[in-house]
């Protein structure tokens, strides 16, 4: 018999997402995640993937990973500490710190996994975070997890994070103090301000960590945010995501060799799950070695996204503060945000709503995500949509 208590919990909060206009409906792709997807025999241009550069189904990914899997098998079998480390892992390692600048890399199953792996193995109940009040979910969950005092600063709001670290210092409380951001915040594709966030790291003795989840393969060309910046000695923690521009799946810390080696016998992630495929590794590896051999799929993508940004922003839609190819159409409500990504999908083009809690109340919204894979003509038949459904909606 199912418990009753549960029963009434989940019809109750079930019933009341729907009636807000928050319940998220997953729709399954029948097709790749490229530039056109096909869902329910609907073929669609694709504005939703995080697959910047294209590369989730780019060819030479897909022989790498066809190679390993036939060397190596489907799984990696243990535990990297037990047996699950191959020599493949190892080889995506030296190749991640090399495209990051750092010494030394660590590779986990995902970029979720990287945050709760490495907050908690470096900070404790007694420290204390500072994190951007805009921080993804894994950040906040990672943070969580270590029992730190968290100090929420408002977003990219330097005055506000200097004040909270000034005060978090001076209060003698904590033993250790590390400020936490995203390199490109996914919901608005605007950057952190690394620059000034090391100065005030400097100044009051803070860990930094930065999780480049969107940065990666899409600024200093390709290198990421802190390569942008170049600040790449200046950054304690580089987090990177392999699921994003690198097309894969999986996720990583760059930083000084002293810091990977500590991950990799205390991060809970690396030592009590199994490891990364031998396919996703020699992917990912394959992936790192086109990005750092040209920036021809990075020059595509911020190519794409400025034009589908001038395209949008032209006709008057609200496209907010992005510097990224990162493309919100801010709408606020977020039952018109929805009702315009369904339309938007009848009509061809699937640009998903993003509603609370993924971002705050009130500002619903379509992101675009271009890619390098997406030609001019793809970008010019969704902006035409766009308009016909912005007009149509009362929204331009
Ligand atoms: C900043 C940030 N960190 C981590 C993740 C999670 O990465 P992954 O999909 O590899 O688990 C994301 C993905 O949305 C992200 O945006």
């Amino acid at each position: 018999m199912s418990s009753q208590i549960l029963e009434q919990f989940l019809t109750e909060n079930l019933e009341e997402l729907k009636t807000q206009g928050l319940y998220n409906v997953i729709d399954p792709l029948e097709s790749p995640n490229g530039p056109i997807i096909t869902i329910n025999g609907n073929i669609l241009i694709n504005l939703s993937s995080n697959n910047y550069l294209g590369l989730a189904t780019d060819d030479r990914l897909k022989k790498a990973a066809k190679d390993a899997l036939d060397q190596f098998g489907v799984g990696a079998g243990a535990v990297r500490t037990i047996n699950g480390t191959l020599k493949l892992h190892l080889e995506l390692e030296e190749k991640l710190a090399e495209f990051k600048h750092t010494e030394a890399a660590i590779a986990y199953q995902s970029g979720f996994n990287c945050n709760m792996a490495a907050i908690s193995a470096v900070m404790d109940k007694n420290d204390a975070i500072l994190s951007d009040e805009l921080n993804h979910a894994s950040i906040i969950d990672g943070c969580r997890l270590s029992r730190a005092k968290i100090i929420r600063y408002n977003h990219s709001d330097m005055e506000d994070l200097r004040a909270k670290a000034k005060a978090a210092k001076e209060s003698g409380q904590y033993n250790k103090l590390m400020v936490i951001t995203d390199g490109v915040f996914s919901m608005d594709g605007d950057i952190a301000l690394l620059p000034e966030i090391v100065q005030i790291a400097e100044e009051f003795d803070l860990i930094t960590y930065v999780d480049d989840a969107h940065g990666s393969g899409v600024l200093g060309e390709g290198a990421g945010t802190v390569k942008h910046y170049g600040l790449s000695d200046k950054i304690d923690f580089q987090i990177g995501t392999l699921s994003k521009a690198i097309g894969v799946v999986g996720g990583y810390v760059a930083g000084k060799k002293n810091l990977i080696d500590w991950l990799k016998v205390r991060s809970r992630p690396f030592l009590f799950s199994t490891s990364l495929t031998p396919a996703d590794v020699a992917a990912s590896k394959r992936a790192i070695e086109i990005l750092m051999e040209s920036t021809e799929l990075n020059q595509k993508l911020w190519e794409n996204g400025n034009y589908l940004k001038q395209g949008l922003k032209g006709l008057g839609f609200n496209i907010g503060n992005s510097e990224t190819p990162i493309t919100p159409c801010i709408i606020g409500e977020e039952k018109l945000a929805q009702q315009f990504s369904k339309r938007l999908i009848e009509e061809g083009v699937y640009a998903k709503a993003i509603v609370f809690p993924t971002v705050p109340k009130g500002t619903g919204r379509v992101r675009n995500m271009p890619t390098a894979a997406h030609t001019k003509a793809m970008l010019d038949e969704a902006i035409s949509i766009y308009e016909k459904v912005g007009k149509e909606l009362g929204i331009i």
